[in-house]
């Protein structure tokens, strides 16, 4: 698998990371393309816990890793997981990031965090690290890049131009404290002596490692339905985690990805606001987020749990043309007798459809259509190969691969990294 890409099916969190370090063992290069520290991956290694923000997960096992242009970098969270990592005895001298990724800046912060104040009941739930207002400066083609940082004296200047307007909204629009540009110069000519030796030309660098042969992964943040384009809007992330985006987000041509790996949990989580059509609702959402330990690694917020949602896993099929499917968690669903699946919506004319829908409306008011198979009320986590599995939960995976057309190739069943079964 010369270039895979590892996408999130769902809202995110679906333990994407535990995937990328399974694979990553035999890759060479293991690539972010999108995204900044609104993700969180844990990996659990000898009873270890990692967290990564910013970081693939591929330096847990020193290979090559990469943050690419599509990616928006917050230079204090970075310089931690830096100093955290080699703390940790992991090298990151192969750690590189593209000149041309975004800065999130102090006020991108600032701002999203009052922004999120200001629209009170209406906030989207973003995790207040400044990526909608970076992402928006990005496009705007007022953003600061990576490259900049390395002249002061440009880099003074943009940040005065950007505070003279950025401290207009803080004050007059958000009533919040303005940013001293001593302070945030300060703080921005710290950031180059640090990153110098890990900004690289990724674009070449991915190019050349697929030109040899190399194995190289490219690891999605967030998942499917948080896409710019194409999740539910506007209760979505700024970039777009999709498959094909890894193919700009990197700077290669969107023919060199050979697989597209879906990681889906065998429930669904949601954090933060928007539409949610298979929430539990009663007791056994407050059970599933319990033995899932269902709370964010980045905000530490309850996540909003509920039943597999096939019509969504459907979806993410379709945009991210998944060769593959990692179904991770499937042990959570141990303690149920019954376990609900929701294979079709109800619409609000009362049809059904099983096809995600396209307008927002339809998707707010859907219904879900369950059925209910049985569960399998046994421990997943001695199983050491796939055909160990009970036969009900056996029977729970088929049923999915069934309904995506999507080979299920991995299972998830606990945390740690060998509790992976390969299919
Ligand atoms: P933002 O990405 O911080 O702007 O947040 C926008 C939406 O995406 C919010 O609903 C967040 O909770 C969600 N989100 C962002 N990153 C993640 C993630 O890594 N996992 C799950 N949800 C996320």
């Amino acid at each position: 698998m010369p270039a895979t890409v590892i996408v999130g099916a769902q809202w995110g969190d679906e333990g994407k990371g535990k995937i990328v370090d399974l694979l990553a063992r035999d890759s060479d290069l293991v690539c972010r393309y999108q995204g900044g520290p609104n993700a969180g991956h844990t990996i659990v290694v000898d009873g270890e816990t990692y967290k990564f923000r910013h970081m693939p997960s591929g330096i847990l096992w020193g290979k090559e890793c990469v943050l690419g242009a599509g990616c928006v970098i917050d230079p204090d969270v970075f310089i931690e997981e830096l100093d955290d990592a080699e703390a940790r005895g992991l090298s990151t001298e192969r750690v590189r990031i593209s000149g041309n990724a975004h800065v999130i800046m102090p006020w991108h912060v600032a701002i999203d965090g009052a922004s999120e104040r200001r629209l009170g009941r209406l906030q989207i739930g973003t995790t207040r690290r400044g990526i909608g207002p970076a992402y928006s400066d990005k496009a705007s083609r007022l953003g600061i890049r990576v490259q900049d940082l390395f002249d002061a004296k440009i880099l003074r200047q943009k940040i005065e131009v950007a505070l003279d307007e950025k401290n207009l909204w803080l004050e007059r629009i958000y009533g919040a404290e303005p940013l001293d540009l001593d302070d945030v110069a300060g703080r921005a000519e710290r950031w180059a002596p640090r990153l110098r030796d890990h900004i690289a030309d990724t674009s070449l660098l991915v190019h050349e490692a697929l030109r040899d042969g190399q194995a190289v992964l490219f690891e999605g943040a967030q998942g499917t339905l948080l896409d710019l384009d194409h999740g539910t809007y506007p209760f979505v992330t700024s970039s777009s985690p999709v498959a094909a985006a890894a193919a700009t987000g990197i700077g290669i041509g969107p023919n060199r990805i050979d697989e597209v790996v879906g990681v889906a949990k065998a429930y669904v989580t949601r954090v933060g606001e928007g539409p949610f059509p298979t929430e539990i609702e009663g007791p056994d959402q407050e059970r599933v987020r319990e033995l899932g330990g269902e709370y964010g690694t980045v905000t530490g917020r309850t996540r909003r749990c509920g039943w597999l949602d096939l019509v969504g896993l459907r979806y993410a099929a379709r945009l991210n043309g998944f060769t593959a499917v990692a179904l991770t968690k499937l042990d959570v669903l141990s303690a149920f007798e019954r376990i609900p699946v929701c294979t079709r919506y109800r619409l609000p004319d009362g049809t059904e459809t099983r096809e995600f829908p396209a307008h927002q409306s339809d998707f707010h008011h859907a219904e879900p259509v369950y059925e209910v198979v049985d569960g399998w009320q046994a421990e997943l986590g001695d199983c050491v190969a796939a055909d160990e599995l009970p036969d009900a939960a056996r029977r729970y995976v088929d049923f999915v691969e069934r309904e995506l057309e999507v080979p299920v190739t991995w299972v998830g069943t606990g945390r740690e990294r060998e509790q992976a079964l390969a299919r």
